[in-house]
């Protein structure tokens, strides 16, 4: 049977199942698609793309457009995949209009399968205006990066139990309000373990332990583009990074040395036109050719 679109309600049926969801960000087309042909479930065109591409220090600089402009590409690489669109800082926060018409124009300008909004408490709200608007969403609960600084940093969310119990009424409560899906981040395993086992949608963790229904990471983090990120959640599966910087250096070295390019990397003109040439230029006859 040829492989199908994973919908919205895939990501359901392969909760029950038990087989676990895959997800990966993308925020360019020669990625999306590579992600697409090795069979990830879902990707996410991550606000991450302000500090993984766009060199900001955080993710609250990158607005809906330049969003856009990354989902449409992840778009024209994708086939198969489930496509969430990030909404960035400040897309959703100041009012329900704002977040539904933000959210819209994920839809109608790019086609992505659904928005992924971050937080709980107040943002319920917003999330349950744009679900009603007829608007996938996606959750985001434990760090969220936009408003890392108002949690105390980069750090491990509900540690203690007062907070995770404010973490599990949030996931419920978003549950209620429509998120087909949740993301959890930085969150200890056994309170990760304990949501996705009490919510019917799928949840899918980063840095959240195996218990989750699904795993998240960001593209280059799991690739090794930036050694410099070392969190203790993340795995390297590649070392893109050495391999980039030994190609660059063979590339620089045998530009200098004159090794590249050879012959066979090169294009031939007929003597006769080569010497035509030199005689429109008023220069002297080559003395060597190069015809075929
Ligand atoms: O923006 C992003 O890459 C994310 C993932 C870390 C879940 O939100």
């Amino acid at each position: 049977m040829g492989r199908k679109k994973v919908e919205l309600y895939s990501l359901a049926e392969l909760k029950r199942q038990g087989r676990k969801i895959t997800m990966l960000t993308a925020y360019d087309y020669p990625t999306a698609k590579l992600l697409d042909e090795e069979g990830i479930d879902v990707i996410l065109v991550g606000d991450s793309v302000a500090n993984v591409v766009l060199g900001y220090s955080d993710t609250r600089p990158v607005t809906v457009d330049e969003m856009l402009y990354h989902c449409k590409a992840v778009m024209r690489g994708v086939q198969y995949s489930l496509v969430i669109g990030d909404m960035p800082f400040m897309s959703f926060n100041l009012s329900q209009q704002d977040a539904v018409a933000n959210a819209g124009r994920f839809i109608k300008e790019v086609g992505v399968d659904a928005v992924k909004i971050e937080g709980g408490g107040a943002m319920v709200e917003r999330v349950a205006s744009v679900v009603q608007a007829g608007i996938p969403v996606c959750g985001h609960l434990g760090l969220t990066p936009q408003t890392a600084s108002l949690l105390g940093g980069y750090r491990v969310q509900g540690k203690m139990a007062a907070q995770a119990a404010t973490l599990v009424e949030d996931a419920i409560a978003l549950q209620d309000a429509g998120v087909f899906m949740l993301v959890l981040e930085l969150v200890p395993a056994r309170l990760a373990g304990l949501i996705a086992r009490k919510l019917e949608i799928p949840v899918i963790g980063i840095g959240a332990g195996v218990d989750c229904d699904g795993q998240v990471l960001v593209v280059h983090d799991m690739l090794g583009i930036n050694p410099a990120f070392t969190p203790k959640f993340l795995r390297r599966y590649a070392d893109l990074d050495g391999v980039i910087r030994e190609a660059v250096q063979t590339y620089r070295s045998e530009v200098v040395a004159e090794e590249y390019p050879l012959e066979d990397h090169s294009f031939t003109m007929a003597d006769e036109e080569f010497d035509h040439l030199l005689t429109l230029l008023g220069e002297a006859p080559s003395v060597d050719g190069d015809s075929d």
